[in-house]
């Protein structure tokens, strides 16, 4: 048994210590948003974040969480910076398939949280692990630039 703090909210869940937080999330709490790529902790489908920090929920035991908070692509509407992404994302259509994008929204906004004006060099370590089979690298960088803008 095991409690985990997820979108400010204490969870109880009954699952084997060698769960991973992905599957905890998507099969216990129904947080479906959270996707599943390579289960490798190579492609960054599974990003949520960690106290903060992006992390790859994929290959993270669920006891190995313990009292970090939790936050999932579904918590960003309600986070300031995470709500600026969702936004840019939308109007500057960044998704095509959409399918690695709840990922990279959750790494934009924590690079965005760490570094309000990231340069090109910061957006590319930040985001280098999040993989975009569909190839929208270049509209990612341009709405991250986009946002630092639009907050100076
Ligand atoms: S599914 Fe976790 S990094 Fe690919
Ligand atoms: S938008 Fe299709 S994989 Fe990234």
């Amino acid at each position: 048994m095991f409690t985990i703090d997820v979108n400010g909210v204490d969870h109880t869940v009954n699952v084997a210590e060698d769960k991973p937080l992905l599957w905890v999330l998507r099969e216990d709490l129904k947080l479906t948003g959270t996707k599943f790529g390579c289960g490798q902790a190579l492609c960054g489908a599974c990003t949520v974040h960690l106290d903060g920090q992006p992390t790859r929920s994929c290959v993270l035991p669920i006891a190995a969480v313990g009292q970090r908070r939790i936050e999932t692509i579904e918590a960003m509407a309600a986070d300031a910076i995470g709500q600026q992404v969702q936004r840019a994302w939308q109007e500057m259509n960044i998704p095509q398939c959409g399918y690695c994008q709840s990922g990279q929204i959750m790494a934009a906004t924590a690079l965005l949280t760490e570094i309000p004006s990231p340069n090109d060099r910061d957006i590319d370590e930040a985001m280098s692990g999040n993989l975009c089979r569909c190839g929208t690298y270049a509209r990612i960088r341009r709405a991250i630039h986009q946002i630092a803008d639009d907050q100076r």
